[in-house]
């Protein structure tokens, strides 16, 4: 048995080797076809490259795609999981993340795609994606899915304005706001940027996915859906924030957000980030992306700056208004933009505080950590089987380094934290309820309230 099968009453990884399970879908199915879209991508860019680079972009252009064919091979043909040959800053930690699942596994089989943890062998993918890219340096710049994050940013610009455009009317009114509606509103933001991870593109093998109609409008018909609502406990959270040495004063404090997708849901995060500053709420925002292009759609420096600058420069008031604001938080400082490598290795977030004890210790200093969407659930419970009314705190194995909330779609069967029978009822009623991206949960944990 392996060794991670036998380790005190933690459940086995989800693997593709559970033959007609999602994790096993994924990687026969939809894996083959983001790597062919991103082969095809990067051909269909070949004249650019030209232009940019001249013939040795063209060369670059046929050494990735060659190297990315022979991704799909190994793949598709179950071969063992490769060590990293590019000598970057995260490479070693790769490699001795295969050397650690190499040794549990035991010396018989080998680590590979279909019986290898999915989430491991997922995260390999998009990593290796990159060094076919960075292997090749006139193109090493080049983001393979950035086509698909801006369409996801301008299919959804009707959207976007209604959103904008609802936050001027909460900003404008914000000295005559009571509680009670300043209560309302972050009810309807938070769940504004939760239902904006609906729109991911990993999900659809990169095939649009974007949000048409006003999410606000949409928010009451969609609470039946949220299986888990915490938002309460949020709310409260954000309200108690002590400072230090003075017990009874209410202060505003820093909220950090693990981003998950630039187009539609980053736009969210930005709204609701910035009623969080604007309310008082908080008065420092921090919000974490990935180093580098990361399953699909996941937001990068550059993806984030892009979108501040379209907002800013749309043809629409209420657009460009909040765009200008965004980036005057960026300049002073009340937000910014942080990538620790940590978010794209393929750990277990309870492995941080070991192997990224350094970011670990800066979200300490955080008084809420909003966890956006899938990944970052799967990385937080560990992406195992758990039974589905596991507590949520049981199911992070010890991190807390910060009140923390994972806002997630579900798109993949993990789900811990339900009551006893809920999980059967929806099985029965709905069997893909967890990985359709139709059901939500809001579920909260504090390290505060273990404490005592
Ligand atoms: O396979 C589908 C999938 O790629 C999951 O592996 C992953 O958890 C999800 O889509 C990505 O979703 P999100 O963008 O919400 O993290
Ligand atoms: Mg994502």
């Amino acid at each position: 048995m392996a060794a991670e099968q036998i380790s005190h009453g933690v459940p086995p990884s989800l693997s593709a080797k559970v033959v007609g399970s999602f994790a096993y879908l994924t990687v026969r199915d939809r894996l083959p076809t983001i790597l062919t879209r991103v082969i095809d991508t990067i051909h269909r860019n070949k004249n650019k490259f030209f232009e940019q680079f001249g013939e040795s972009g063209i060369q670059a252009e046929k050494q990735a795609i060659s190297l990315l064919s022979k991704l799909r091979n190994e793949l598709q043909t179950d071969k063992p999981v490769l060590a990293l040959t590019d000598g970057l800053q995260d490479t070693e930690s790769w490699n001795q993340y295969l050397q650690r699942h190499q040794n549990m596994q035991g010396d018989q089989e080998a680590v590979s795609w279909f019986k290898s943890p999915w989430l491991y062998v997922e995260c390999y993918m998009y990593r290796r994606i990159q060094e076919a890219i960075w292997l090749n340096p006139p193109i090493c710049d080049y983001d393979v899915f950035n086509e698909g994050k801006a369409q996801s940013y301008f299919e959804s610009q009707q959207a976007v304005m209604a959103l904008c455009t609802y936050l001027e009317e909460v900003n404008k009114n914000m000295e005559e706001t009571s509680k009670n509606q300043l209560s309302e509103h972050f009810n309807k933001l938070l769940k504004v940027s939760l239902w904006g991870n609906k729109c991911d593109l990993s999900i659809s093998a990169g095939q649009e996915n974007s949000q048409k109609t006003s999410p606000i409008d949409s928010l009451n018909s969609l609470q039946t859906f949220i299986l888990v609502d915490d938002s309460n406990v949020v709310w409260s959270t954000l309200n108690s924030i002590e400072e230090p040495g003075q017990q009874e004063k209410s202060t505003s404090g820093r909220v950090d957000f693990v981003l998950d997708n630039a187009g539609f849901e980053l736009v969210t995060d930005l709204i609701f980030a910035d009623f969080l500053v604007s309310s008082g709420l908080a008065c420092e925002v921090r919000f974490h992306g990935k180093c580098f292009p990361w399953f699909v759609s996941d937001v990068t420096a550059q993806d984030f700056q892009w979108t501040i600058r379209q907002t800013m420069t749309a043809n629409h008031k209420w657009m460009s208004k909040s765009g200008v604001q965004w980036q005057k938080y960026m300049k002073e400082g009340v937000w910014s933009y942080h990538d620790h490598p940590f978010w794209t290795l393929p750990h277990e977030f309870c492995d941080m505080s070991t192997d990224a004890p350094d970011l670990y210790a800066t979200l300490m200093e955080a008084n809420l950590l909003l966890f956006k969407g899938d990944l970052n659930y799967r990385k937080l419970t560990g992406d195992r089987h758990w039974d589905h009314t596991v507590g949520f705190d049981t199911s992070l194995r010890g991190f807390g380094p910060a009140p923390l909330c994972s806002l997630r779609t579900l798109k993949a069967n993990v789900q811990v934290g339900l009551q006893p029978g809920q999980g059967e009822k929806l099985t029965s009623q709905d069997p893909d309820w967890m990985t359709s991206g139709k059901y939500a949960v809001i579920q909260f944990y504090s390290p505060k309230s273990v404490q005592t």
